[in-house]
């Protein structure tokens, strides 16, 4: 187990446990603050992330900004990654066998910080945190405590961003989200 985040970013980036790494610019390890009280997880680096080596700077990830700027989150209050730390060729989703490759240094990263909340970013998080049978549509904004963590999931914002007709229910899961924020994270002013 590495003792501080920066020390697992540093062994993390030398990873090839999947072929995912022949095809990457960048590894996106994560971003925001390593003790924050809340975490984001999306699926996957698209283009611009693989290009920049930071996760959500692409059309979704300021989507996002925006979207959590209204109940009174930025960056510097939590901390964000992905299920898988490189790219898929395409923006294809991450395989299964890709997950689990990677999903280790996901955990590490959830051990080092201790969230209060998690917030799965579409489908593919939910279903690797929150449960393999979740399906966004039916269950986007319902919480579960797991080991003490509550968690939700919220549409990804690349669907919000081909389905603008999502973004009413998507605004009353960030609503939602903001309270258990007040409830649960005394450290975070929103
Ligand atoms: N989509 C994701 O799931 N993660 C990113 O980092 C960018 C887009």
């Amino acid at each position: 187990m590495a003792e501080s985040m920066e020390a697992l970013k540093t062994e993390c980036l030398t990873c090839r446990r999947c072929p995912l790494a022949e095809t990457r610019t960048n590894l996106v390890f994560g971003d925001g603050c390593p003790t924050a009280e809340i975490m984001f997880i999306g699926e996957g680096p698209g283009q611009r992330e693989d290009e920049q080596g930071v996760p959500f700077v692409g059309p979704a990830g300021q989507l996002l900004d925006d979207m959590l700027e209204i109940i009174g989150l930025d960056r510097s209050k939590f901390y964000i990654a992905n299920i898988v730390k490189c790219r898929p060729p395409h923006n294809r989703d991450p395989q299964e066998s890709e997950q689990s490759a990677c999903i280790g240094w996901l955990r590490q990263q959830t051990a080092l910080i201790r969230p209060k909340v998690i917030i799965c970013l579409g489908r593919i998080a939910a279903q690797a945190l929150i449960d393999p049978e979740f399906r966004i549509t039916r269950d986007h904004g319902k919480w579960v405590e797991k080991a003490g963590v509550h968690m939700t999931a919220i549409y990804h914002p690349s669907a919000l961003l081909r389905d603008p007709s999502k973004r009413p229910d998507t605004f009353l899961d960030l609503k939602s989200i903001q309270s258990k924020i007040r409830e649960l994270c005394p450290n975070t002013q929103l």
